[in-house]
């Protein structure tokens, strides 16, 4: 028999599209299972200023399609301090709660980490951001999604630029991770991708670029991921238009349009097998995991594995990219 009769459950850091399958997958897992579930409001927060309800299977009803996350979300500070982790305990012992599943990115998981470790609490992290940076999963919930609003706009943007015969620089979200622009790159047939995992020289780019315009293109699209390494697209098409002004040169930057809108069924399906996992592991006594997905098994994935800031990028997607973009 487990000791866990009641699990907290919230969602953490940047939104991503999915949350809320998560949130009601974790919840109708537990009460299937027969354990209490409380809400906590605004993340860590919530555990702070003690922001937290009972949650029953009819609270997390018709959201499984919605973007965003019902249990709000937030970067919190005072958490990252001891005082606001303590008082974030008390909050906790005070409503009973036996063990926490933690929806968000690597900052959110960082912060079960030291959370779980300071008070032996048992922690279960879901894999919520659409940057897709987390070690040990294939996909996080919201990055198919937030792929899906990249080339939806990105093939939109294609109908200017081709009428206007111009060189776009799109900058798309991933902080420090290239996933959503590779990737994004690929499905819209763009002409390369700027990632901070690889440095790319302006004068390769411009080569590339005029190849494409020698030959057959009246138009190109290269999609950055912002980050301070790659400057951003604002800083690149700068770069470029110096040495190339032949080009007119455009900057889009996509922004958080990207976080929003109704997940994708594959957003929606990950988000239940991880939350229904989520649950599975707790009953089965792990602690201080990740749940992840590969080769479409679930995974346990210990939280220093995930936060270590070195899910590597596919080079085989790089190649692909430069070969189909000739
Ligand atoms: O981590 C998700 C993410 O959308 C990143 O891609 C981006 O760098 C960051 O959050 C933006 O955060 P905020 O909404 O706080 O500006």
């Amino acid at each position: 028999m487990s000791a866990i009769k009641c699990v907290g459950i919230l969602t953490s850091g940047g939104d991503a599209p999915g949350m809320n399958a998560a949130v009601r997958a974790v919840t109708r897992a537990a009460i299937y299972n027969g354990l209490k579930v409380k809400a906590i409001y605004r993340g860590y927060k919530g555990l702070i200023t003690d922001e937290i309800e009972e949650f029953k299977t009819q609270n997390v009803s018709n959201i499984i399609g919605r973007g965003g996350t019902i249990l709000k979300t937030a970067r919190c500070k005072e958490f990252m301090t001891p005082e606001g982790r303590m008082q974030a305990y008390e909050t906790i012992k005070k409503h009973d709660i036996d063990a926490l599943v933690c929806i968000g990115g690597d900052g959110s998981l960082t912060g079960a980490r030291i959370f779980a470790s300071e008070f032996n609490f048992p922690i279960v992290g879901l894999p919520g951001t659409i940057d897709n940076d987390l070690f040990g999963t294939d996909s996080t919930i919201g990055y198919d999604t937030a792929l899906n609003t990249i080339m939806d706009a990105v093939d939109k943007i294609r109908d200017t630029a081709t009428s206007h015969e111009r060189l776009f620089f799109i900058e798309v979200m991933g902080r420090d991770a290239g996933f959503l622009a590779l990737n994004g790159a690929i499905a819209t047939g763009c002409e390369a991708a700027i990632i901070p995992e690889i440095a790319t020289e302006t004068d390769q780019l411009g080569e590339l670029i005029s190849q494409g315009f020698r030959k057959s293109k009246n138009s190109s699209i290269v999609l950055v991921a912002e980050s301070p390494i790659t400057g951003g697209a604002i800083a690149m098409a700068e770069r470029v238009k110096n040495e190339y002004p032949q080009y007119d040169v455009r900057v889009t930057i996509l922004g958080h349009i990207q976080r929003g809108g109704s997940p994708s069924a594959f957003d929606r399906i990950l988000a239940s097998r991880m939350g229904a996992a989520a649950i599975d592991a707790l009953l089965d006594d792990q602690r201080n995991v990740m749940i992840g997905v590969e080769n479409d098994q679930i995974v346990y994935v210990p939280f220093n594995k995930a936060i270590k800031n070195d899910k590597p990028i596919n080079r085989e997607l790089l190649n692909t990219l430069r070969i189909l973009s000739i």
